[in-house]
């Protein structure tokens, strides 16, 4: 099983390529609220472990104030470092996000982050979680995911995936080479209700 405690200390430095992917996540997340409508606004993010891509933005944007929501985290002591810089209106729960049953109440989003995930599931696993973006997401929600681009680069594939779920890119940012990806997306397809609890994930370590 990876080690993601030690995982997250990359984010510490500045010049790594985690640190950087963090700050194209980060500003993805701001461009999605810079562009919500008025109102309260629902977050979702899977796997989300410290947290530390979507708190601090929130802690600095105009309307971070607006946002209520969970994230999911399996990590106890990740789950916790997220818990303790969180505001009230963002739960954090220690669960299986590869589990629709962690979440069912809580979507669909208007931000829903699925960042971290694509490189350590199948793609079988990866088609399935973009399938149910609809019934994860509120129509003119964003969507925000991240993968590496080692070969055979599977991002291609993902893009279509997306697309063929009614999500519509608003951005693709990559790295010189196989490095990481983060590519953002606005459902444009209406919002469906969900199929029941299912499975969408499994990390493979
Ligand atoms: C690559 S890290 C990404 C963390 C965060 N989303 C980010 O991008 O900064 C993957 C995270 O997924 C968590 N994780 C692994 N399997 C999980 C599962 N089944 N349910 C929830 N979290 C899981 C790990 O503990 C780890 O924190």
């Amino acid at each position: 099983m990876a080690d993601w405690r030690s995982w997250h200390a990359e984010y510490d430095d500045a010049a790594s390529p985690m640190a950087q992917r963090l700050a194209a996540v980060q500003q993805q997340i701001a461009l999605a609220l810079d562009r919500a409508g008025p109102g309260p606004l629902r977050l979702l993010s899977l796997c989300a472990g410290q947290g530390r891509d979507v708190l601090p933005v929130l802690a600095g944007h105009p309307r971070g104030g607006d946002v209520r929501g969970r994230l999911v985290e399996l990590d106890p002591e990740l789950a916790a470092a997220a818990r303790a810089a969180a505001p009230p209106s963002i739960e954090v729960v220690t669960a299986d996000a590869g589990t629709t049953e962690a979440y069912d109440d809580a979507a669909p989003a208007d931000l829903l982050l699925l960042c971290g995930i694509f490189g350590n599931v199948p793609d079988g696993d990866i088609e399935r979680t973009v399938a149910a973006v609809p019934s994860l997401l509120a129509h003119g929600g964003t969507v925000i995911w991240t993968r590496h681009r080692r070969a055979p680069d599977a991002t291609s594939r993902i893009r279509a995936w997306f697309a063929a779920s009614g999500v519509a890119e608003t951005a693709f940012l990559a790295a010189p080479g196989e490095g990481w990806s983060v590519g953002a997306g606005v459902l444009r397809a209406p919002s469906r209700r969900p199929n029941g609890t299912r499975r969408l994930f499994t990390f493979a370590r």
